[in-house]
């Protein structure tokens, strides 16, 4: 009798195509001898192995039954940013589109409208931008980066300011696959994503006219090392966006939470407006705005179905929401525009 061939066993998990469209998206070859070429194929070819893991193929499953499409209408200027519309897609494709979707949960940012489908997310962030938007510069023709751009929403809501070149960066392997998604329905030249994180920005001195780096700095361990290379990346002159949690207070104090902070290890420290302004005078920072500082409320962050974990108010104390649940003071969001000296 035969023998029956042994068949070749592919590992559910290996994405070869996703890694290999990874890198070949050289967004950067425009470019050379304006960033360190050299380093960054060297840190892509390391970080494209997150697309290699388990974990990337929740994403990558659905991604791949989404059809690519190109000319359906899109609306990037308002709160919602949108793509398609209802009725644009046949019932296959809309089952495709609903398993992306919903394979994307939780959805921090947004909101967005993806072909009828309304996606509310954790953060309103059409608030964010509608408090940044006035302080910004002209981006026509800039070159920006949005440091930990989650799911691009910031970057479209740029577009209509015509920027020359966008770059987000993430290190999180569900955010390319935002990324990814989007592509399916816009593909715009502008809109780049990498899944590098904040330390990578040495790679592009002084490469930069904007920089936006929100909702991040209160994570980091070393915040005044992480300002420094900031500063690295962008040109004299260049204004820097930045949004943080802090604490109430005029005096330039910093809390340093035992452990803990809204229930999260991740919050290393959290300033006063004026202790955040300080750290940017003395990294290397000029004309420094205070434009925000007010109290974080629940309609801004909160659960939703598209958002479906705990959120801002299950991290404060029920009686006294002027704390957190461990009885640190509640979390401000602070503003500030800066430029580089
Ligand atoms: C609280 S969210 C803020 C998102 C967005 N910038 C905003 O303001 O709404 C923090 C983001 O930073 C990203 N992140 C985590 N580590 C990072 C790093 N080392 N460099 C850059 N971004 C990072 C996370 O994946 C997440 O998307």
């Amino acid at each position: 009798m035969a023998r029956r061939k042994k068949q070749k066993v592919t590992p559910e998990f290996a994405t070869p195509s996703m890694k290999k469209a990874y890198l070949e998206d050289r967004y950067f070859a425009p470019y050379p001898g304006e960033l360190d070429a050299e380093r960054l194929e060297a840190r892509r070819l390391e970080q494209s192995s997150l697309l290699e893991k388990p974990s990337a193929r929740v994403f990558q499953t659905p991604l791949e039954a989404i059809e690519q499409r190109d000319g359906d209408s899109f609306d990037f200027d308002s709160d919602m940013v949108r793509f398609g519309k209802a009725g644009d897609l046949n019932p296959e494709q809309e089952e495709a589109l609903a398993a992306s979707l919903k394979s994307l949960i939780p959805w921090r940012k947004g909101p967005f409208s993806y072909y009828g489908t309304d996606i509310d997310s954790e953060w309103q962030s059409n608030l964010k931008w509608d408090r940044v938007a006035p302080w910004l510069p002209d981006l026509k023709n800039r070159k920006i980066c949005d440091i930990g751009c989650n799911n691009l929403y910031y970057m479209y809501r740029m577009l209509s300011q015509d920027p020359w070149f966008v770059l987000g960066i993430d290190p999180m392997v569900r955010y390319y696959f935002h990324h990814q998604l989007n592509r399916k329905f816009h593909r715009d030249p502008r809109i780049n994503f990498d899944l590098l994180g904040v330390d990578d920005l040495e790679i592009f001195p002084k490469f930069f006219d904007v920089v936006f780096f929100m909702g991040i700095i209160y994570h980091r361990r070393n915040p005044v090392q992480t300002l420094d290379i900031i500063n690295s990346c962008m040109k004299p002159g260049g204004t820097l966006i930045l949004e943080t949690s802090g604490i109430p207070g005029d005096e330039p104090y910093c809390l340093f939470p035992d452990g803990r902070y809204m229930k999260a290890p991740g919050y290393w420290f959290l300033p006063t407006a004026s202790a955040m302004k300080n750290m940017l005078a003395r990294t290397g920072f000029c004309n420094i705005e205070i434009f925000e500082n007010f109290k974080l409320e629940n309609f801004e962050q909160r659960q939703t179905p598209w958002a479906i974990y705990e959120s801002l108010e299950h991290f404060l104390d029920p009686d006294d929401p002027s704390k957190t649940v461990e009885g640190y003071p509640a979390p401000t969001r602070i503003y500030i525009r800066a430029e580089k000296r």
